[in-house]
């Protein structure tokens, strides 16, 4: 399977090949001046310096032999010596029918079943989720969904923030709030209770408090680092009351989750791969990769050529705890041994760079993680307000992910209703729709940015039925939804390519093209502009086609044939991006 440019430029290369040229040269493109013609293959240019003749006569030569073939209506030479080419209506009808209208629109089998392990999510126990768990969420869960559809086993993980020094601040505030609860009674050798003695609402509190009152007073912040340590030595009273707050957590992440529609394969966390810490350092300190520095156990990641300086991974503090690279890393030797991945993407703030790196060297170093198994830190910036700041609430503060969601389904709501002031919905359907149309909102807006860049979420352009949102290309799903609908019971026949439908034609068909550039860089944003061009496209085409009066039955059926694959089409890529079209709105 292949775009239409792919499968030209096996034919041009061919030629490039007979007149002794580099095979590489004969690629063909899509056509950036689409008023002269429908691709170019601009490799004379770079032919005639090394076969050292003009390029205009190179052209020539080429041209010669692709003017006999069956698929081309012109070939042209232009400029220097740019070669223009156009296909055939039939050739394109062809192509469309063996490549596009098969199973998957021509996706490629770029993964061949290997395994990639996505790691995103990254929320951390006892911290409220905020909308900077947002992004991480939305893009990996839309790249597992778009690499499982291009041919690879996929398999993620919500890898929980849940052993780190938020714990034991949390704990020890739980302490001096409740020194009397048996969990904090070192000798207590009873059984602990069964019930959690506290809820999300509590967490919600807990955290920020501790966490302030451990900047204010380094002695409060040893308290906790020490109750840090002791949990992560799993002392029983600490490890049973933070599995209550494990517990607690997780299901209003799940919950959190599944109102945005994100899936995870695997609820781990960094606690889940603590017994793999002790083995690994231990054969880290056998081949004298573990080395003693300032009182903490280290691992040097530096290399010969680096321009800027990379510090040692931390495997132990000075008190004995381990860091988050401690985890990275165990977590690592865990995965390499249950999955056998050939990738593994870690979709997390661009800020955290330098981490991904440290720990990529030291589990290259370790060889705990072999040169076949690719480490990606596939990073993001940062979802800003209209003041360019990092998004808050109204108030100033931290906005947390459910309030986030219900602003956006909120916005929806009130657009819906301005653009049907009377329908025949009802409150249900309506609510059901705006959902729909608010997590489309938040989804298309974070993914339509390369993901490196920083974005303004602007709530009411983000929301608006018109412009590049999410909503837009619903609202042409939908279209189309009703224009089936309207046209009543249809066996869909063949399409035939004419004028007015040929620019959406050959969009479709660089579909395969467009999911190997969104898999070469982990960067959905490349489906997003396809999806908005392809729904642009249908747009015009709906107004200047008048589909349903069209007197020509062949042509209607043709015309609503191509409809309906657009749909598909729409509806396919939204759904890699993790939208669900409503059937109304
Ligand atoms: N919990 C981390 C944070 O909130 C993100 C985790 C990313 N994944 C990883 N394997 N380090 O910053």
């Amino acid at each position: 399977m292949s775009s239409l440019s792919s499968r030209l430029t096996e034919i041009v290369s061919d030629i490039f090949v007979q007149l002794e040229l580099p095979v590489e040269l004969g690629q063909v493109d899509v056509s950036d001046r689409p008023d002269l013609a429908q691709f170019q293959c601009n490799g004379a240019m770079s032919a005639a310096r090394i076969a050292k003749k003009a390029p205009r006569q190179i052209a020539e030569d080429i041209v010669a032999l692709l003017r006999d073939r069956v698929e081309f209506e012109t070939v042209e030479i232009a400029g220097p010596g740019f070669i223009n080419l156009t296909v055939t209506d039939a050739y394109l009808q062809s192509h469309l029918q063996q490549t596009i209208m098969t199973d998957r629109f021509g996706a490629p089998n770029l993964g061949q079943g290997q395994t990639i392990v996505l790691d995103y999510g990254g929320p951390n126990l006892g911290k409220a989720m905020h909308v900077g768990h947002i992004r991480t969420a939305i893009i990996g869960d839309s790249l597992r969904k778009i690499l499982s559809y291009v041919g690879y086993k996929t398999i993620s993980d919500v890898h929980m923030g849940d052993w780190g020094t938020p714990m034991g601040m949390i704990l020890s505030e739980l302490e001096i709030r409740y020194p009397n609860w048996v969990y904090f009674d070192p000798d207590f050798s009873g059984d602990y209770p069964q019930e959690t003695p506290l809820t999300i609402k509590d967490f919600e509190e807990l955290y920020p408090t501790a966490s302030k009152a451990c900047k204010a007073d380094p002695d409060r912040h040893k308290q906790a680092q020490s109750a840090t340590l002791d949990l992560q030595n799993k002392r029983a009273g600490y490890y049973v009351l933070w599995k209550h707050f494990t517990n607690v957590s997780v299901e209003s992440m799940k919950e959190n989750y599944a109102s945005l529609d994100v899936h995870f394969d695997l609820w781990k966390g960094e606690s889940d791969v603590h017994d793999l810490i002790a083995p690994m350092v231990d054969l880290l300190k056998e081949k004298s990769y573990a080395l003693q520095s300032e009182g903490a156990l280290v691992i040097s990641v530096e290399q010969h050529n680096d321009t800027k300086e990379i510090p040692p991974l931390i495997l132990y503090k000075k008190d004995g705890a381990v860091m988050y690279g401690t985890t990275d890393m165990a977590t690592l030797v865990e995965r390499m041994n249950l999955y056998h991945p050939s990738k593994i993407i870690y979709v997390a703030d661009q800020r955290q760079h330098l981490h991904f790196e440290q720990v990529f060297r030291a589990v290259q170093k370790a060889g705990i993680v072999p040169d076949s198994t690719e480490l990606i830190h596939a990073g993001f910036g940062t979802m800003n307000g209209t003041d360019g700041t990092p998004f808050k609430t109204r108030e100033g503060g931290v906005m947390k992910l459910d309030d986030f969601l219900e602003m956006a389904i909120h916005k929806s709501l009130e657009k819906l209703n301005e653009v049907h002031a009377e329908n025949d919905l009802s409150d249900k359907e309506k609510n059901d729709i705006a959902t729909k149309i608010g997590i489309s909102a938040i989804k298309f807006a974070d993914l339509q940015n390369n993901r490196i860049s920083d974005y303004i979420f602007d709530l009411d352009r983000l929301t608006s039925f018109e412009g590049k949102t999410g909503p837009y290309i619903l609202y042409q799903a939908v279209r189309i939804k009703s224009l089936l609908k309207k046209a009543g019971d249809h066996s869909f026949k063949d399409i035939l390519v004419s004028e007015s439908n040929k620019e959406i034609i050959l969009l479709l068909t660089t579909f395969p093209d467009v999911l190997e550039g969104t898999c070469r860089n982990y960067t959905p944003h490349i489906l997003c502009d396809y999806v908005y061009s392809l729904a642009q496209n249908f747009s015009s085409f709906y107004n200047h086609c008048h589909i349903l009066s069209e007197g020509n039955e062949t042509v209607k059926s043709s015309h609503l044939a191509l409809c309906k694959l657009i749909l598909d089409q729409i509806e396919t890529c939204m759904g890699l991006l993790g939208i669900k079209v409503p059937e109304r709105m």
